[in-house]
């Protein structure tokens, strides 16, 4: 255990975790962690590598020596997978649907939670995700745990791929959305749930500046 602070904040596809986070971690001068964006990059990497989303062996194999870099930038951050820039690609509804399939598998979530762990740096990291502060960081300074409407969630999904330029169907989303919950907070291991020590915050109709400004407020 180390004392670097760490803010979690884990919750459902869609609920806003990634734009919070970013905001905050700007606001405090920290670090940022996208676990989603490690499963994601990982089952397009299985793809790649025509490993099959059940090998759990291979895959764990792959978790560990993956070159995967993450770069923070104004806008996001950048994925570079063994040399390529995958951050579009990774934010596909089926490379979703993929990430929340190898989730499930024991091996891939502890050779992932190594790397995770590894992203604790001074002066601090916003870590998002589904199990930042149950599992991963479970002594994190502050927990926050986001919510929002389903129909809310798929709205907001389905602008942030417009807006990326990838083609989807609202309908669809809702479908992938309902069914992705299911399996997150179904699975037996570090499934998506508050931790008890949580400031749970329901987005729906809510501004992020709102948002940001009450987990800064609660946090301090
Ligand atoms: O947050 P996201 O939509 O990018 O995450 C993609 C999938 O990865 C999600 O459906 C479940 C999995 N995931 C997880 O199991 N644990 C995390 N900490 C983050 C993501």
């Amino acid at each position: 255990m180390t004392n670097i602070p760490v803010i979690t904040i884990d919750g459902p596809s869609g609920a806003g975790k990634g734009t919070v986070s970013q905001r905050v971690a700007k606001h405090l001068g920290w670090h940022t962690l996208d676990s989603g964006a490690m499963y994601r990059v990982l089952a397009l990497a299985a793809y790649q590598h025509d490993i099959a989303l059940k090998n759990e062996t291979a895959l764990a194999n792959l978790a560990t020596d993956l070159k995967v870099h993450f770069e923070p930038l104004s806008s996001g951050t950048q994925v570079i997978l063994e040399g390529q820039d995958v951050s579009r690609e990774i934010r596909t509804e089926s490379c979703g649907a993929a990430a929340s399939q190898i989730a499930t598998l024991p091996a891939i979530r502890q050779a992932l939670l190594v790397r995770q762990r590894a992203f604790r740096q001074t002066p601090g990291l916003v870590a998002d995700g589904r199990d930042m502060g149950t599992v991963v960081f479970p002594d994190a300074s502050h927990k926050v745990f986001l919510t929002a409407s389903c129909e809310e969630r798929a709205n907001r999904r389905y602008k942030q791929l417009k807006e990326k330029g990838i083609d989807a169907k609202l309908a669809d989303i809702v479908i992938e959305i309902t069914q992705r919950d299911k399996r997150d907070r179904t699975r037996t291991i570090a499934p998506l749930t508050a931790a008890q020590d949580a400031q749970v915050i329901d987005t729906t109709g809510i501004s992020i500046e709102k948002v940001v400004a009450s987990i800064l407020d609660k946090k301090s």
